[in-house]
């Protein structure tokens, strides 16, 4: 079967820029940058940036592009070369990339139903009871004991499968090409015209202080750094699978250096304007209520569907400053959520030979069933203690195996010569040197981090035997899929 192709250059810029900008840039930037330092995160976050983000970029871009194929393939094909077997980091990668698929599109869901709610805003004045009590119905559950179905959160969950499902049905060009070729600059005007408004409002200013007056004490916490790092690779949707993906549809001909630097800075710059937009409303939240900022700010769920819908009670233009933002919270999830299912579903054809159509099927079909866990009482929780571990356990894990394979066990400075040959501007050897010493070292030291706080905390408030479960017997279990899959395999009859 011929390998699908972008069409034209920008189409496989936006496509990879629609899939690094998501939930993940409006949501978790502002408050992570704010509660790690403020000005100061912006140190550990673009050392991140230079040293793990763009060479990742730049190093899945040319192993994409050379051996041509989603990830199980990729690292099947560079194994052989060496005479390892390595198809399981692909699928290990891939079954990281099919769990957030499912939970993704959940977070998307709610975000369609407070578009809804936004017009006339009613979520009513306190937004903590609606969505936790009238939305979600959340009651005495837990990840393990969900309570009862939901329609009318499955309904909106319904509508965000149906349109990423068309843009993969439609294929590379047909359908996620010109997905991102609408979707991306539309994302962009509705961001910009929002913070256009915004920071003309009195205390707008103030949340921009906030956000950017640096706390330097912070910087020698590796707990920022960790989070600095645990953002790029998550914003970036690098190590699960995609730009593996979405770089074995480049053309021949193609500039990965430019193509991978455009991508992390459009991002990285992306993450910014979210921020700007998150903390001037926050701030001229405080002013208009009279409290300091410290007592509005919140994180993730809570910051997205309380703390925004009471800002937006307060706005001039409510009807339309609030549709404008869960819109286009809408449109980042939804060009991501595309990216992510296509990283499964280019898998799935490359392994069981099968047209477009049918993995499509077989990968959207089994996708919306599982996702409809969620789709119940308590599946914020369950979504929250899967996020956490795939997010802060699975994902490092696979960077930094990805990492050591590519730069201890094979020569990277083989990735650098072919990226040159191809691109425009060539890069030096700072590329090999942040690949080699200075990525794998912080992923390491953060990664143990990680794993010591968990075993020895565990995550919220959780039952353990939840934690067990659903956090560490699901990453256990995706590793035992994957290697299965790996041993099971003819590699030589596949390839
Ligand atoms: N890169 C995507 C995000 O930031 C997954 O949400």
């Amino acid at each position: 079967m011929q390998r699908e192709q972008w069409n034209s250059r920008i189409g496989f810029i936006l496509a990879a820029v629609g899939s690094a900008i998501g939930l993940g840039n409006i949501w978790r930037f502002p408050y992570m940058a704010y509660e790690n330092g403020g000005g100061a995160f912006f140190i550990p976050y673009l050392f991140a940036m230079i040293s793990a983000g763009i060479p990742f970029m730049i190093m899945e871009f040319s192993l994409g592009h050379k051996l041509r194929g989603a990830a199980p393939k990729v690292f099947s094909r560079l194994g052989i070369h060496y005479g390892l077997r390595l198809e399981w980091l692909g699928w290990f990668q891939v079954l990281i990339a099919a769990v957030i698929a499912v939970y993704y599109v959940a977070i998307i869901g709610w975000t369609i139903s407070f578009l809804g709610f936004s017009f006339t805003q009613s979520w009513g004045t306190d937004t903590n009871a609606f969505f936790f009590n009238e939305y979600l119905q959340l009651g005495d559950n837990s990840p393990t004991s969900l309570g009862v179905f939901q329609p009318h959160i499955a309904l909106p969950m319904a509508i965000a499968w149906a349109i990423t499902s068309l843009a993969i049905f439609t294929g590379v060009r047909g359908g996620i090409e010109r997905a991102s070729k609408i979707m991306m600059p539309l994302l962009f005007i509705m961001v910009l015209v929002l913070i256009g408004r915004i920071v003309f409002l009195p205390g707008a200013l103030e949340g921009l202080n906030y956000l950017f007056q640096p706390d330097f004490s912070k910087i020698l916490d590796t707990k920022v750094w960790s989070a600095a790092y645990g953002q790029i690779f998550f914003t970036l949707s690098v190590g699960f699978a995609i730009m593996l993906a979405y770089s074995s549809y480049l053309p021949e001909k193609s500039d990965i250096n430019n193509n991978a630097f455009m991508t992390v800075l459009i991002n990285c710059g992306f993450s910014i304007m979210g921020g700007i937009m998150i903390f001037g409303v926050l701030g001229y939240m405080a002013q208009e209520q009279a409290k300091p900022l410290t007592e509005v700010v919140t994180s993730g769920v809570g910051l997205a569907f309380v703390t925004i819908p009471a800002a937006i009670n307060l706005l001039p233009a409510p009807y339309i400053l609030g549709p404008l933002f869960f819109f286009a919270l809408v449109v980042a999830g939804l060009s991501s959520h595309i990216s992510i299912l296509e990283a499964v579903t280019s898998a799935i054809m490359d392994k069981l030979h099968l047209p477009r159509k049918k993995a499509a099927a077989i990968v959207c079909g089994t996708g919306f069933i599982i996702s409809m866990a969620f789709a119940t009482n308590g599946g914020l929780l369950l979504l929250d203690l899967i996020d956490y571990f795939i997010n802060n356990i699975a994902l490092l894990f696979s960077c930094f195996i990805e990492l050591i394979i590519l730069t201890w066990l094979f020569k990277i400075a083989d990735v650098r010569d072919y990226t040159n040959r191809l691109s425009e501007f060539t890069i030096g050897i700072w590329f090999e040197l942040c690949l080699r010493f200075i990525s794998p070292a912080m992923l390491g030291i953060i990664l143990v981090r990680n794993l010591v706080n968990t075993v020895n905390n565990g995550y919220g408030d959780y039952p353990i035997a939840d934690q067990l479960l659903l956090g560490w017997g699901l990453i256990a279990i995706m590793l035992f899929i994957s290697i299965l899959i790996n041993f099971a395999s003819n590699h030589k009859e596949e390839l």
